[in-house]
């Protein structure tokens, strides 16, 4: 099998350096992270606040309006009012939420300071996690779940506090056990400010604290760095204590970054110090203006009282690209294993590597055929294929398409359960404005910044439907054209191959709109969030192989949560002619991709690596979609126990290509490690 190379198009200036971003959150995410603020509800409506919030971030943290003084006032009765807020805020433009705090000796209303009995109060803590995190569940990136409970000095003990003095230490892992119970998907943090130098007794107490939890199992996902710095800046160890706790096997970020009168130097130190450590996802500002700052007169910020840009921004946008251009030539782009390792110490480029949480090879088991066509009066179908798949409000929703001599159209069903699958009501498609005629390939996400469904799919063009409601098989609009006509690079290079099965993801900057042509290459346009679904352009080949089978069609491109990683999976056709996929990854979209699994005999899905444990009724294993983590255009994916829904084929099937029995089946990948 060839391999694929990628290609450098129009978004590599010349010389190779990567064209800069022009947002704080667009630049972070070129190598996978986030940069946040903190957000106050009451200045949502200050429209210059709002525009730099909108514009510059891509997560979020609510600066009071989670605390415990906010949320529960007095015992049992809670207000999620001002945290919902912001939090609805920022669902609606695609920006993530650091939940901020569940447990902490600040900010607690005197009702909990005075409890005395060591029953209540553990009843009480309990319940203000579980209640707060069941509100939020599902839009909370990573908790707070016990802010600040060391000492300053240098005792490297806990602080006394009343959960301290009336539970004893062990109350930090009760609030993380019973924190994982109420939401597993958020990630779990402790944080803490003054631990960013390694040899600070403080730093080391919570070391030893992190270090036993992982030892011992206690659920613990990440390290928060407050990083609330004097003029000077981070300490020069702070690096080293990132990758220290990242070695720990917990993730680390900077969640409340103010640097008094904000050097330039000090910031790009901060910044860079995180951009260094593979496990450092995320940066988060304390504040948008100076005059939103805590640190009254200090000037601690990256915009000023105008909401003007200070230097300081412009030196955290270059320490944060500053590792992010790859070489130039296609030599050295096919060599860089690791595309932005070029500053990372070689001692982090490991644990670049291992912090990727997906394999180097996958096995799978399959499910025997769960869906078939279901013809009705009006429909005569032989193949279900190319499924797409998301779960929304209990259920699973799937669009595919429905082939037969005659051509292609689409059909969507739902069900709650895959046992139920079989007996769900096939709606056509052709029955809504989508109409008559050649559509195929179904791709479906919700595009959170317009709340609408999206249904991407190929019509000789690339088009779309929108949907305000999923469950609605007659709510689709009338298909639109993504692209005026086949962008001149295709229809170069296409040769006597179809352009086909169009795909749509989106990082916090950009959508992209990949499509392959059955004839070797992949494909790749741009546009920005802000005009989605219009503007795309700058078509390259993001990917190309000689072997046209060797890089076929149905390309899928997932973002991985919690990693700074995207996956590609590309469709082959094998020697001996049947179906299979091949898998790349990269750290950013646009970036080059370096093979994961990719050959034949370490292939992503096979039938090699695939077992049937209730009959073999395929050796094809071909289009269709991993289950995402989240239904948005972020195509996220957690790669823990990856599922794969696909289209296989009876191996005695042959004849006429648009008559052949396509059905669909679902892989669970059966050697992941968590
Ligand atoms: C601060 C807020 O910024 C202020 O508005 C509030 O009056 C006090 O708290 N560590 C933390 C943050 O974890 O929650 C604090 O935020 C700053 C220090």
């Amino acid at each position: 099998t060839g391999t694929a190379t990628a290609a450098t198009g129009p978004d590599r200036a010349p010389g190779g350096a990567s064209v800069l971003a022009t947002t704080l959150g667009a630049q972070a995410a070129e190598s996978g992270r986030y940069f946040g603020t903190a957000v106050a509800a009451g200045k949502l409506t200050d429209t210059t606040y709002a525009t730099i919030l909108n514009r510059e971030f891509n997560m979020v943290t609510p600066e009071n309006e989670m605390k415990w003084d906010a949320i529960e006032r007095s015992r049992g009765s809670f207000d999620f009012t001002a945290a919902d807020r912001i939090v609805n805020h920022a669902t609606a433009r695609g920006q993530r939420v650091r939940g901020h705090t569940l447990v902490w000796h600040s900010q607690l209303p005197g009702w909990v300071g005075g409890i005395t009995d060591a029953g209540t109060l553990r009843s009480v803590m309990n319940n203000h996690i579980t209640t707060s995190m069941a509100h939020f569940r599902g839009k909370i990136h990573s908790w707070d779940v016990v802010n600040e409970a060391f000492a300053d000095g240098t005792s490297g003990e806990q602080r006394a506090s009343v959960f301290r003095n009336v539970l004893g230490s062990g109350y930090i892992e009760e609030a993380f056990r019973t924190a994982r119970s109420a939401d597993s998907a958020a990630k779990l943090c402790y944080n803490d400010y003054n631990i960013e130098n390694w040899s600070d007794a403080k730093t080391q107490g919570v070391y030893r604290m992190v270090r036993d939890f992982k030892a011992r199992g206690v659920p613990i996902d990440c390290v928060g760095f407050q990083a609330h710095f004097a003029a000077g800046g981070p300490p020069s160890s702070f690096q080293t204590t990132l990758s220290n706790f990242a070695a720990l096997g917990v993730d680390v970020q900077i969640t409340e970054l103010d640097i008094a009168q904000a050097s330039t130097t000090a910031y790009a130190n901060a910044v860079k110090a995180c951009r260094n450590v593979a496990r450092c996802t995320g940066i988060t500002v304390w504040g948008i203006r100076d005059t939103d700052s805590w640190r009254t007169g200090q000037n601690p910020l990256l915009f000023d009282g105008n909401g003007a840009k200070k230097p300081a921004y412009q030196s955290v946008m270059s320490a944060l690209a500053a590792t992010a251009a790859p070489a130039s030539d296609a030599a050295a782009l096919a060599s860089a294993a690791v595309p932005a390792s070029a500053a990372v110490p070689a001692s982090a480029v490991s644990a670049r590597n291992t912090a990727a949480a997906l394999p180097t090879s996958f096995t799978w088991n399959s499910s025997n055929i769960l869906l078939s066509p279901k013809s009705d009066a009006t429909h005569t179908i032989d193949g279900l294929k190319d499924p797409s798949v998301v779960y929304h409000n209990g259920k699973w929703h799937v669009f595919a398409t429905v082939a037969n001599a005659a051509g292609y159209n689409m059909v969507y069903l739902s069900f709650t359960d895959w046992s139920q699958a079989a007996s769900a009501t096939h709606h056509y498609l052709d029955r809504s404005a989508i109409g008559t005629g050649y559509r195929a390939a179904p791709q479906v996400f919700y595009f959170a910044p317009q709340q609408t469904w999206y249904l991407v799919y190929q019509t000789g063009n690339a088009s779309y439907s929108t949907n305000p409601d999923i469950g609605n098989p007659n709510g689709w609009s009338a298909p639109r054209h993504f692209y005026p006509s086949i962008p001149d690079i295709i229809a170069d290079n296409m040769g006597n191959g179809g352009w086909v099965d169009m795909w749509v993801i989106c990082d916090s900057a950009n959508c992209y709109l990949f499509s392959s042509d059955d004839n070797g290459h992949l494909y790749r346009s741009q546009t920005t969030m802000a005009q989605f679904p219009n503007g795309f352009t700058n078509t390259v080949i993001a990917a190309q192989d000689s072997n046209r089978y060797a890089l076929y069609e149905a390309a899928n491109v997932y973002r991985v949560q919690d990693t700074n990683q995207y996956l590609l999976l590309v469709e082959a056709i094998g020697s001996n002619g049947r179906r299979y996929f091949r898998s790349w990854t990269s750290n950013s979209i646009a970036g080059s991709w370096t093979p994961l699994a990719e050959s034949e005999s370490n292939p992503f899905a096979r039938s090699t690596n695939v077992s049937f444990p209730s009959g073999t009724w395929t050796t094809d294993i071909s289009h269709g979609e991993l289950i995402r983590a989240r239904n948005d255009q972020t195509l996220t994916i957690n790669s823990c126990r990856l599922q794969y829904l696909y289209q296989g084929l009876s191996p005695g099937a042959g004849g006429d290509y648009n008559s052949l029995p396509w059905r669909l089946g679902l892989l669970t990948q059966t050697n992941s490690t968590c």
